[in-house]
């Protein structure tokens, strides 16, 4: 066992777990925030997907010690005016992958607003954000029920 202190949604949360588990097992088996979804567990789907000192990444690939004093912020954290817009365009079915979208979205307007490309927009970033820019900037964030549309129209009107 070894002795980690995270830091989630503003709470210092000290843990003694074992090395080898994942920031999204310490999250939903230890500290049980839920929200946080395990799709695959192997980097493939987004569903796990956490914001660290804002940055977006998959929680199924990292290491709980490793994210010791960075600040972890999860779907129950979250407040922003993308949940509202997932309600209003049906930007979900069954909702599990509903969290991973939102917490990535949110990453991904961030990085967008600091000029990081994407692939379909090549070095010119900063533009609006089409409905293709916004497919590939959220394309590690899979939907099985195949609510894209409804994403899609959610993340383009809280850009705007
Ligand atoms: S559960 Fe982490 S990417 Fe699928
Ligand atoms: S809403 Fe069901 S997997 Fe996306």
């Amino acid at each position: 066992m070894v002795e980690v202190r995270l830091r989630v949604n503003g709470a210092d949360e000290p843990l003694d777990i074992q090395p080898q588990v994942s920031l999204l097992d310490a999250l939903r088996e230890h500290l049980g925030l839920t929200g946080t979804k395990k799709g695959c567990d192997q980097g493939a789907c987004g569903a796990c997907t956490v914001l660290a000192d804002g940055e977006r990444i998959n929680s199924c690939l990292a290491l709980a010690v490793q994210y010791e004093g960075r600040e972890i912020t999860t779907i129950e954290g979250i407040d922003h005016p993308l949940q509202a817009a997932f309600v209003r365009h049906d930007g979900f079915q069954c909702g599990y992958c509903t969290p991973g979208q939102i917490c990535s979205a949110v990453g991904m307007l961030a990085e967008h607003k600091e000029g990081m490309p994407s692939a379909v927009t090549g070095q010119a970033s900063g533009g609006e954000l089409s409905p293709a820019e916004i497919r590939e900037r959220m394309s590690g964030n899979l939907c099985r029920c195949g609510a894209y549309n409804g994403i899609i129209e959610a993340i383009r009107e809280v850009a705007r």
